[in-house]
């Protein structure tokens, strides 16, 4: 399955422009301020949010961004664009096989800082990959991190160490 067969099928871009209500009602958990990551931002409608904070954000899609950083998860190294704050992970990991999932998340760890924020929303993508908000927040509680919230489908995690 190629990654063009991927992208038209399921990762159409979200056509809202608002923020994700789940972000904006945890940004009283996130660092005041600092860099921010938004892997498979889409059409960059959470990015402009948290500019619009104040954060320094980088954005990364493998569609053609209108702006931000042209990437494939899975493929290319996110820990080329150094340390975060807070990384965002909404309704993208889905899209991401395990072993392309193990490897992004392991670049996650890698790239927050200690205290840093992870935030997650998943969903039923029709023909997406199995992926659960379990399996992601295990993989990260193995490694350190603590839930600050984590629900069916979502969850933040701080970097404790
Ligand atoms: C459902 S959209 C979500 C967009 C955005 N995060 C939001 O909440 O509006 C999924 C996005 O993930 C991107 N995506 C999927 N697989 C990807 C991959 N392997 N590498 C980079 N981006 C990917 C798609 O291009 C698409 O923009």
């Amino acid at each position: 399955m190629s990654r063009k067969y991927l992208n038209d099928r399921w990762c159409v871009r979200c056509p809202k422009t608002t923020p994700t209500p789940y972000l904006k009602e945890n940004l009283k958990h996130f660092p005041p301020h600092g860099r921010v990551l938004d892997i498979g931002c889409g059409n960059g409608r959470n990015t402009k949010f948290m500019a619009s904070k104040g954060y320094n954000v980088i954005a990364v899609d493998m569609a053609p961004p209108d702006f931000g950083v042209a990437m494939v998860l899975g493929e290319d190294d996110l820990t080329a664009h150094g340390v975060f704050d807070i990384v965002i992970a909404n309704y993208v990991l889905m899209f991401l096989n395990k072993g392309e999932r193990n490897l992004v998340m392991d670049q996650i760890d890698q790239v927050t800082k200690v205290g840093g924020i992870l935030t997650v929303e998943l969903y039923a993508a029709k023909d997406a990959y199995e992926c659960s908000i379990e399996e992601v927040s295990s993989f990260f509680f193995q490694r350190g991190w603590q839930k600050i919230r984590l629900s069916k489908e979502k969850c933040v995690l701080v970097k404790e160490r």
